[in-house]
């Protein structure tokens, strides 16, 4: 069977899409930029950071364009003053609460859209310490995002090993394992997945992580090295 196209415009350039496309992909057709933070190609999209805001004609509120299909005869504004506000709003409150000091993509946002990261000082700022629970990589939940990316790539979306999940509510949110266990006694199987998608220095390889503290590297292989607990805490307490 043919496939149906539709029509839409998005900031004025008319382009024809298959029916069912996400408005992101409509615009990635046209060269349109859309910033997006919880959006990953390789995982499934949920709409949770709200970056990808994109006005619509017509329309209430805003759509996520990572999860809206565009619909035919739609008439789309990425850069409306109410998608800025919108997006510079997003960003002052994750400024505020999270530690962005490693993820250059943001940094440029938050220039791009001028935020005012002060807006919200003052504001409570997560800050938990950094999980050092294994010998492949360390969590620094301070920079989280909680795009979720870690908890799909772990789940059905690659691994299928369910290691990580979120734990906590509201402000308190955060991703974790289960009853907080350390990630060797979880179903975990390092594979390393969870780093790969991370946008940000939440998730980072310990060899990484132990050349920022300016550890020796024959020191770092020693005890990086997939070995029985006994001897990984020996390596680690002749450092
Ligand atoms: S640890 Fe990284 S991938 Fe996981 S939710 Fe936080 S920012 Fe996203
Ligand atoms: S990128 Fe679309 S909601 Fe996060």
């Amino acid at each position: 069977m043919a496939e149906e196209y539709i029509q839409l415009t998005i900031n004025s350039t008319p382009i024809s899409v298959p029916a069912g496309t996400t408005i992101l992909d409509a615009a990635k057709d046209a060269d349109i930029d859309i910033p997006v933070l919880c959006y990953f190609a390789h995982t499934t999209a949920n709409g949770l950071c709200r970056l990808c805001v994109v006005e619509i004609e017509g329309s209430r509120m805003l759509q996520a364009a990572c999860v809206a299909e565009a619909q035919d005869g739609a008439v789309v504004h990425t850069r409306s003053p109410n998608v800025e506000r919108a997006r510079r709003t997003i960003l002052e409150m994750l400024v505020s609460t999270v530690d962005i000091s490693e993820s250059p993509e943001l940094q440029e946002l938050v220039v791009e859209y001028e935020c005012f990261p002060e807006r919200f000082e003052g504001g409570k700022k997560r800050q938990p310490a950094i999980i050092d629970d294994n010998p492949v990589y360390v969590r620094d939940y301070s920079q989280c995002v909680m795009c979720w990316r870690c908890v799909q790539v772990c789940a059905d979306d690659a691994q299928f090993t369910y290691a990580l999940n979120f734990s906590g509510r509201g402000f308190d949110t955060q991703i974790a394992t289960f009853f907080d266990k350390p990630l060797t006694e979880t179903t975990c199987v390092f594979c390393g997945n969870c780093i790969g998608v991370c946008p940000t220095g939440a998730l980072k390889a310990k060899r990484e992580h132990l050349l920022e503290q300016g550890v020796p590297p024959e020191k770092i292989m020693e005890f990086t090295r997939l070995k029985s607990k006994r001897k990984q805490s020996r390596a680690e307490d002749a450092l």
